[in-house]
C-alpha cells in the first residue's frame, strides 16, 4: 500500500452462505489493514448490514479479532438479503458506506455476493449521482469518492466458483464428510447395508467426487455426470457379488437422480439389490466445525493480498489461489460461470471402486 495523506477506510463483509475460514479470512483482513494503517470496518450481516447501517457497520480493531482462527461460521455474521437485489436497497447500502466514509471493500462470499460487489462497484456512480440529487450527500463527499474498490474472495464449502482452484470452506467440508462416511461405513458393514449419502454442493459435484475417491465409495452421482438408478443397482449388486460387506454410494444435492430418488428407486427393486440400503443426508453438519489447516492458511494469504490488492487500482476483482499462487481475476469474467470438473478423477474413482 502507498502513503496516503488521510488513513484510507475499508470495509469487510462476509455474505451468503457460511463457510469454514471466513473466520480466518476476517482476522487476515483486518490486521493486515491496520498493518498498513488503514482505518478497517466490519459490516455486520453481510449485505443486510450494509443496507441497515447504523451499529451494523462498526470499526474493527486488532483485538476484535483474537482467538478466532480456529472457529467456524462468521463472527461478523452473514444473511441473504432479498433488498440488496433492488436498486432501492444497494442506493442505500452506498449512502452508508458513504455515511462512514468507505470506499474500500473486501466481501467474502459465494457466486450470488460476489456479482452482488461487482453490481454495487459498477452502479457506484450512478448510485452516488442519485445520493447527490435527492440532497442525501453533499458535493464534497461525492467528490471524495468516485469509485468503489472491491477485492472478493470465494467463502463456499461448494469449490464451484472460476477464479481460484479451491474455495475457502472446500477443504474442511470434505474433511467432515469424510469423516461421516467413516463413520457410517463402520455401522453399514457390521449391518452388510448399503448407504446413499448425499452431500451439499448446490449444482456443483466436487464435494461428492472428492469424497468418493477418499471414502472408497463404490458409485458417485453428480450433476456434472449423471448416471441412471439401474446403473447404481448394477454397482451396488457387484459388490454384493463380490462379497463386499457394504456399499457406499455418495450423491451430489444438485443431481437430478438425488438421493430421494435414488432412495425411491432402490425400494422398488430391493429384492434384487442384495444389500439393505439406508439413506443419510449430511446437511448443514458440512458447514460447520473447525476450519482444516488447509483453510486457515488458504483465507490467510488470500485476505491479505485481497486487502492490498484494494490500492492497486484494479478495481472488481476475485483474489484466488490458481497452481498455488495467489492470483488476480476480473470479478466480471468469473461471476456466474460454474467450474467444471475433472471428469478424469471419476473415471479413477470408479476403476479404484471395482
Ligand atoms: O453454497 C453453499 C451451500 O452450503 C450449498 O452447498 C447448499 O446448497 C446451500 O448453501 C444451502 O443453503 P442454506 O444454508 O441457505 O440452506
Amino acid at each position: 500500500m502507498g502513503e496516503p495523506s488521510a488513513p484510507r477506510r475499508l470495509a469487510v463483509m462476509t455474505s451468503g452462505g457460511d463457510a469454514q475460514g471466513m473466520n480466518p479470512a476476517v482476522r487476515s483482513v483486518v490486521r493486515t489493514a491496520l498493518n498498513h494503517g488503514a482505518e478497517i470496518f466490519a459490516i455486520y450481516e453481510g449485505y443486510q448490514g450494509l443496507i441497515d447501517g447504523g451499529d451494523r457497520i462498526r470499526a474493527v480493531s486488532w483485538d476484535d479479532v483474537s482467538s478466532i482462527l480456529n472457529l467456524g461460521g462468521t463472527i461478523i455474521g452473514t444473511a441473504r438479503s432479498l433488498e440488496f437485489r433492488e436498486r432501492d436497497g444497494r442506493r442505500k447500502a452506498v449512502h452508508n458506506l458513504l455515511r462512514n466514509g468507505i470506499d474500500r471493500l473486501v466481501v467474502i462470499g459465494g457466486d450470488g455476493s460476489l456479482s452482488g460487489a461487482d453490481r454495487l462497484r459498477q452502479e457506484w456512480p450512478s448510485l452516488v449521482a442519485e445520493l447527490l440529487e435527492r440532497g442525501d450527500i453533499d458535493q464534497a463527499t461525492a467528490d471524495l469518492h468516485p469509485a468503489l474498490m472491491i477485492a472478493g474472495m470465494v467463502g463456499s464449502i461448494d469449490n464451484g466458483m472460476l477464479g481460484t482452484d479451491m474455495t475457502i470452506g472446500a477443504d474442511s467440508a470434505l474433511h467432515r464428510i469424510v469423516e461421516a462416511i467413516d463413520a457410517i461405513s463402520s455401522t453399514a458393514a457390521s449391518h452388510q447395508r448399503s448407504f446413499v449419502v448425499e452431500v451439499m454442493g448446490r449444482n456443483c459435484g466436487y464435494l461428492a467426487l472428492m469424497a468418493g475417491i477418499a471414502g472408497g465409495a463404490e458409485s458417485v452421482v453428480i450433476p456434472e455426470a449423471e448416471v441412471e438408478p439401474e446403473v447404481i443397482v448394477r454397482d451396488i449388486q457387484s459388490a454384493y457379488a463380490r462379497g463386499k460387506a457394504h456399499a457406499l454410494i455418495i450423491v451430489a444435492e444438485g443431481a437430478r437422480n438425488n438421493a430421494t430418488r435414488l432412495a425411491e428407486h432402490f425400494e422398488a427393486h430391493k429384492n434384487q439389490i442384495g444389500f439393505d440400503v439406508r439413506v443419510t443426508t449430511l446437511g448443514h453438519v458440512q458447514r460447520g466445525g473447525t476450519p482444516s489447516a488447509f483453510d486457515r492458511l488458504l483465507a490467510t494469504r488470500l485476505a491479505a493480498a485481497a486487502t492490498e490488492h484494494l490500492d492497486s487500482g484494479e478495481h472488481g476483482r476475485l483474489i484466488g489461489m490458481l497452481k498455488g499462487e495467489v492470483s488476480s481475476t476480473p470479478l466480471t469474467e468469473v461471476v456466474g460461470k460454474p467450474k467444471t470438473i475433472d471428469l478424469e478423477l471419476l473415471k479413477l474413482q470408479k476403476v479404484l471402486a471395482q
